[in-house]
């Protein structure tokens, strides 16, 4: 396997064969120590509790080739702490924290030649998986689990970088119930963002927005990332919501808000505010910030901050998350974890 004929400056999102992946088994109350595999398919049994009743969850991190040339992980223990409560909510065998970062320090370390080179902009995306493994054909929990952890190189999620895109609500569609699952990061919540995700696509939106499922009143998240918006009295501004996803990036990034001089208000934000925000963003670890300039609801269109690029303040937050992570700026929080040798 060879990394040569890669293009790091355009890799885009997309699967990407790397050399190996890791599985671990969770069998008879225990997990194993894991294994390595080349091989991109897997034996599934036909009556895995994964593929009938979508006991399935995943996670999505990233590993930064920094500027003195070392490997660094941010913040794995924060996705296995997030692992660790999707998978109790859904009644699979909790990977525990140690085993997990450790698989993902296993995996990057025999895929070094796969991540981007510092400069390029790019990340290796690591993509931890879990799901039933064993049979059952009532609807009962598996006894029997795997955990995966599979990695490759990527671009922005959307091209461009802080380039703005346009979003569309749609009222057909809620993402999740007020108290089911939308707050872990089960596979199924992709499942039901599926067909607003392509019809959005079809009309021009990058991205979709979904509102309380309650009352269609509330901002809750994009399909694939957080919800943040600045004011121009230097408020950050992101929803409190019971059916959104913990960002692990909105929570770094409030963080760098409050040390910027900014206000963070973590409140629900009603969808009628929108016209008064200055910006708007996604964000998430695939899209890190992704400036939003246009949201349509119906019939009406609601531009927000400039047609191009972005205002300074967001800016700056996507800078200095972005310098954190390749090691231009010190890491003064503790979020990177160094590549074990
Ligand atoms: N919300 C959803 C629905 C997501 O899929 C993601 C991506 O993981 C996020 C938010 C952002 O979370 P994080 O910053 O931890 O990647
Ligand atoms: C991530 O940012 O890791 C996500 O989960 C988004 C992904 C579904 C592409």
């Amino acid at each position: 396997m060879s990394n040569k004929s890669i293009d790091w400056t355009n890799l885009g999102f997309k699967y990407r064969r790397t050399d190996c992946h890791i599985r671990h088994h969770f069998r008879d109350g225990q997990w194993d120590g894991g294994q390595m595999f080349h091989e991109e398919t897997i034996p599934v049994h036909i009556a895995a509790t994964s593929l009938h009743y979508g006991q399935a969850a995943f996670e999505g991190l990233k590993a930064f080739r920094c500027r003195d040339g070392k490997v660094r992980i941010f913040r794995p223990e924060m996705n296995a702490a997030r692992m660790i409560d999707t998978a109790r909510r859904i009644h699979m065998a909790p990977v525990p924290e140690s085993l997990f970062v450790e698989a993902v320090h296993r995996v990057v370390a025999a895929n070094l030649d796969y991540i981007p080179p510092y400069g390029s902009g790019g990340a290796l995306y690591i993509r931890p998986l879990l799901f039933g493994s064993g049979p059952q054909i009532g609807v009962t929990p598996s006894l029997e689990y795997t955990f995966m952890v599979l990695v490759m190189p990527v671009g922005p999620y959307y091209q461009g970088g802080l380039t703005p895109v346009r979003a569309i609500v749609y009222d057909q569609y809620d993402r999740a119930a007020p108290l089911g699952v939308g707050n872990i990061k089960v596979a199924g919540n992709y499942a039901a963002a599926m067909e607003p995700h392509e019809r959005a696509k079809q009309e021009g939106f990058a991205v979709e927005l979904f509102l309380d499922a309650r009352e269609h009143r509330y901002i809750d998240e994009f399909g694939t990332a957080n919800f943040i918006a600045l004011t121009k009295n230097h408020e950050y501004v992101t929803p409190e919501s019971r059916s959104i996803l913990p960002s692990v990036t909105n929570k770094c990034l409030q963080k760098i808000a409050r040390d910027l001089g900014m206000t963070v208000q973590r409140r629900p934000v009603e969808f009628a505010e929108i016209p008064e925000f200055a910006a708007v963003a996604a964000c998430g670890t695939a899209v890190v910030i992704t400036p939003v300039n246009e949201i349509v609801r119906g019939d009406s269109v609601c531009k927000i901050g400039p047609a191009r690029g972005c205002v300074p303040e967001m800016q700056q937050l996507y800078d200095r998350m972005t310098a954190i992570q390749v090691g231009d700026d010190p890491d003064d929080y503790g979020w990177n974890m160094e590549l074990r040798a």
